[in-house]
């Protein structure tokens, strides 16, 4: 069977996917919405073979073994039964996202297999499809499938709930800075993190709400180019969504000093007539969402906190692609 090389870019949530309804088929409890991004991708080599007597799987240049693995091998058995292919198959995927930066590469990464392993398999998947198997790797990677503002639309069963485009092409300045605080593998998984809160925090329910109101406003944000009302929405979703971890039993937390410091900087640069706000997931870094004409001044003021290294100006990006 011939190798398939497929690219999928990373995507930041404006309104987050925070918990789970199904476990296994990984229905979430809310719709989310969020923008593709143009710096940081994923390209995946997929190829079944007959002389293979277990999955190979390759990630930037090491072998993968252990629960990593297993977690693509059991995605790729999805992918086989669909196409009634016995074969195991080569995987080598690398991670295009500059010095490691933590920033998420499970929605990249899914999405580029799915895409890759799909049509390795002899599998002709149009985009909706694509949307669906990806959701079984990693939730986010639903949303990877498409370029630009995408929403994943919450359904009810594995056939409902896929990602659609709100807009692929955005014709308006909006930039991102990812503020790399730590690449370090995350101590509580987003995995884990949203069933601990789903299990234990009374402000579990509040959130539900509260994401759904955000996500009607939210449309209408982006259908009105206002940079700053999308920013306010974002902002608001992503500090709602982090109470759950603090009002969890036990509590805990994915922030670290330095993403405090980041958003005071990002609300003092706002009083000083910056249009910028920040958004966080499971992880302690941070993401500014700004307009192209103001970057260049929001770094230089970063600049004065942060290396440069730890500043990644990043543009909305393209759906997946086979390359
Ligand atoms: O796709 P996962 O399982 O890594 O979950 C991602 C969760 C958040 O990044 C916190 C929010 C989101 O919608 O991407």
């Amino acid at each position: 069977m011939t190798a398939v090389t497929a690219r999928a870019h990373t995507n930041i949530a404006l309104i987050k996917y925070w918990g789970k309804l199904d476990q296994k088929l990984i229905i979430p409890q809310n719709s989310s919405l969020s923008l593709t991004l143009d710096q940081f991708y994923t390209d995946t080599t997929v190829q079944f073979s007959p002389k293979l007597q277990q999955d190979q799987i390759q990630l930037d240049e090491q072998q993968l073994t252990g629960p990593a693995a297993e977690r693509i091998s059991h995605f790729l058995n999805l992918i086989r039964q669909q196409a009634h292919c016995q074969q195991f198959a080569y995987v080598d995927s690398t991670n295009h996202v500059p010095t490691a930066a933590g920033l998420a590469s499970s929605a990249s990464g899914f999405a580029a297999l799915a895409a890759a392993a799909s049509r390795a398999a002899g599998l002709r998947l149009e985009r909706p499809a694509l949307s669906r198997l990806a959701r079984r790797g990693s939730g986010s990677a639903t949303r990877s499938i498409y370029g630009g503002f995408v929403e994943w639309q919450q359904g009810h069963d594995d056939q409902t709930s896929l990602a659609i485009p709100f807009s692929e092409e955005v014709d308006f300045d909006i930039q991102m800075i990812a503020i790399v605080l730590n690449n370090q593998q995350k101590r509580v998984s987003s995995r884990s993190g949203m069933a601990e809160v789903v299990a234990t925090s009374p402000y579990y329910p509040a959130w539900v709400k509260a994401a759904n109101a955000d996500l009607i406003g939210m449309k209408q944000a982006i259908l009105k180019k206002d940079i700053n009302l999308i920013g306010q929405i974002a902002e608001s979703n992503a500090m709602k969504m982090h109470a759950t971890t603090l009002s969890a039993n036990p509590p805990f937390t994915y922030f670290e000093p330095k993403s405090l410091t980041a958003m005071q900087v990002i609300q003092n640069l706002r009083q000083d007539g910056y249009s910028c706000y920040y958004t966080m997931d499971a992880g302690p870094n941070i993401k500014v969402i700004c307009s192209a004409k103001e970057t260049p001044a929001i770094l230089e003021r970063l600049g004065h906190f942060f290396d440069q290294q730890q500043l990644l100006v990043a543009k909305p990006g393209p759906g997946v692609q086979y390359l």
